[in-house]
């Protein structure tokens, strides 16, 4: 199905020196993981991933959050970038400013190239201790599930951003400020219902960025944005920049 860029937006992107994105679970949809609000699949299908993905869950049973983030980052290891990724990091090529902004956890958009991304909500194959917070690469394979960290012998956990905890400031901030100083703001793949990323472009919309929305649903951000590109990633992302700057 070929897709119309409007022209508008074509000459807009010609001329931009500063862009930014933000991404969400759909744009790893069509790389084989499974959006956030999606049915989960097999033996996770009973429960509901804003459930597990909280320190209550963690606290109340550990194994069990420690296992389901053990299931999906297998799932993202087997998982590959998918051609919207490859377009979004040519995008950066030919954009001076470009900030790449991602509420995923799949490193995806770093596994096609896309340099300097701005994680906001960390990433599922990093791992750290619950108590001291550090980073740690490797633990004792025994038993023990979630492992023990090797230092202080607490819990470990994914490094990743649960409801109800805060970003990670430096990310939040820079997401921020390139919110604060794009001509032009992608907003792709995301149902824009979860603060503070669902906030981004309608900062982006105050200072009078040009707002684009790349999903095939409608969301919150849908009667404001200045476009509405009604497609799938892999297939808009790679026709927007041929259509641009000629693939
Ligand atoms: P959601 O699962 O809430 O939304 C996925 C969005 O992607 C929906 O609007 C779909 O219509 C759209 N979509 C699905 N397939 C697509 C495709 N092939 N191309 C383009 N769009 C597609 O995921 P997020 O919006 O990312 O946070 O959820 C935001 C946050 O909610 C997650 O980062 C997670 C969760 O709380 C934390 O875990 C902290």
């Amino acid at each position: 199905m070929g897709f119309e860029i409007p022209a508008s937006l074509i000459n807009h992107l010609r001329e931009c020196h500063s862009a930014a994105a933000l991404s969400g679970a759909g744009t790893s949809a069509e790389s084989g993981i499974p959006t956030f609000r999606e049915a989960q699949a097999g033996l996770w299908a009973r429960y509901d991933p804003q459930e597990l993905a909280t320190p209550q869950a963690f606290q109340q049973d550990p194994r069990l959050v420690w296992e389901w983030y053990s299931w999906r980052r297998d799932l993202v290891r087997k998982a590959a970038p998918n051609q919207g990724h490859h377009a979004l990091a040519q995008m950066a090529m030919h954009i001076p400013e470009f900030s790449l902004i991602t509420q995923n956890v799949d490193g995806l958009h770093q596994q096609a190239g896309s340099p300097q991304v701005i994680e906001l909500h960390g990433n599922i194959l990093r791992t750290r201790c619950a108590l001291e917070g550090t980073l740690i690469e490797q633990w004792m394979s025994a038993e023990d599930i979630p492992p023990r960290c090797p230092n202080c012998g607490g819990l470990l956990r994914p490094d990743v951003v649960w409801f109800g905890e805060s970003l990670p400031v430096d990310a939040l901030e820079r997401a921020y400020h390139a919110a604060d100083r794009c001509e032009v703001f992608f907003s792709i793949g995301t149902s824009t219902l979860v603060e503070p990323a669902a906030s981004l472009p309608f900062i982006a919309l105050q200072q009078g960025a040009v707002v684009v929305e790349i999903n095939p649903q409608s969301t919150p951000l849908s009667g404001s944005a200045n476009y509405v590109l009604p497609g799938l990633f892999s297939v808009v992302l790679p026709i927007l920049v041929q259509a641009v700057w000629g693939g």
